[in-house]
């Protein structure tokens, strides 16, 4: 399963390796790719996959790499099963809303997602290793 993530500082990275971790230990297997090295259309023939960003700008997903590229798979994400994941700081987790709804909107299935304060700690593991079981 694809897994494609960006991250700033490392956290949300540090979410897509636990995630991965977690959905090995659930028998499946993680393919964690940073999004500058991936195309959208790595995605369109995958059924499941997950997303990982962090907040940035003002509740927003990095305008850079990320916002061009949820853009693109926004386009074929209808009915694809899709799990989100990301850190945050200061926030109350209104980007994850809000991209949770805009994946809802492109018609995708949201099977979850996980929001880390700052640094993942064990709670945030136990958190992606559930999301991992409705992943595999
Ligand atoms: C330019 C910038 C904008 C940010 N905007 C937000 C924000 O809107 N809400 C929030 O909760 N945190 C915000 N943060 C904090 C980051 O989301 C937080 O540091 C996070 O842990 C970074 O994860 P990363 O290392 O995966 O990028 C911002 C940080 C930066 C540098």
């Amino acid at each position: 399963m694809k897994v494609v993530y960006w991250s700033s500082t490392g956290n949300t990275e540090r979410m897509a390796e636990m995630l991965a971790e977690e959905i090995k230990n659930a028998g499946g297997s993680a393919e964690v790719s940073e999004v500058s090295t991936v195309s959208p259309t790595d995605l369109e023939g995958e059924t499941v996959f997950a997303l990982g960003a962090s907040a940035m700008g003002d509740e927003e997903l990095d305008e850079g790499e990320m916002e061009p590229f949820v853009e693109e798979v926004e386009k074929f994400a209808a009915g694809k099963k899709v799990a989100l994941f990301g850190s945050y700081d200061w926030g109350d987790g209104e980007w994850m809303r809000k991209w949770e709804e805009r994946m809802k909107e492109a018609g995708a299935e949201v099977v979850g997602t996980v929001i880390a304060n700052n640094e993942p700690g064990d709670d945030d593991q136990a958190n992606l290793a559930e999301l991992a079981k409705k992943l595999v």
